[in-house]
């Protein structure tokens, strides 16, 4: 097979970070998913963390070309989804169910995927994962309304 270079690997990299609300779901998605090429950028432990600063973490890796895609989890998935879209190259679309994971690919081109540790069971977040990476972005008509959300 062909090499395909330091920056595909890359791009095939899933940038995954979380606050404390969310360090046992992306421990445990870590270990339910061991194919998925993970950039873990922490936290590391349940001690008490502010989301913006990680969701940061993720979407200046994202820039960086560290990694195409991301998962973001707090507690409710909520502040760690409104801190991650502050940044204009991230498009951050919070799900609760397969549907919601599969249509912001499909529509949205969403980059990262924000899910509530808190609310959310693991084998329902695993499959929002699994989703997340495989649907491609349908294009057409969807294109103009992502081009309208600005810069990514
Ligand atoms: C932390 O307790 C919690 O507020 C946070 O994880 C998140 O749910 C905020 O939106």
């Amino acid at each position: 097979m062909a090499d395909e270079g330091e920056g595909a690997r890359l791009e095939h990299m899933v940038a995954i970070a979380c606050d404390h609300g969310g360090f046992a779901l992306k421990e445990a998605l870590k270990v339910a998913l061991p194919d998925v090429k993970w950039l873990d950028l922490g936290t590391n432990s349940a001690d008490s963390v502010d989301y913006p600063d990680f969701a940061g973490k993720l979407a200046d890796a994202i820039k960086a070309g560290k990694a195409g895609r991301g998962i973001l989890i707090c507690g409710s998935g909520i502040g760690i989804s409104i801190a991650a879209n502050r940044h204009a190259h991230i498009r951050c679309a919070l799900a609760h169910d397969v549907t919601g994971a599969r249509l912001c690919r499909q529509h949205n081109d969403a980059n990262v995927l924000a899910l509530g540790g808190r609310t959310i069971g693991e084998a329902v977040a695993k499959e929002c994962v699994e989703v997340f990476l495989r649907t491609t972005f349908d294009g057409g008509h969807h294109q103009k309304r992502v081009d309208k959300l600005g810069s990514c």
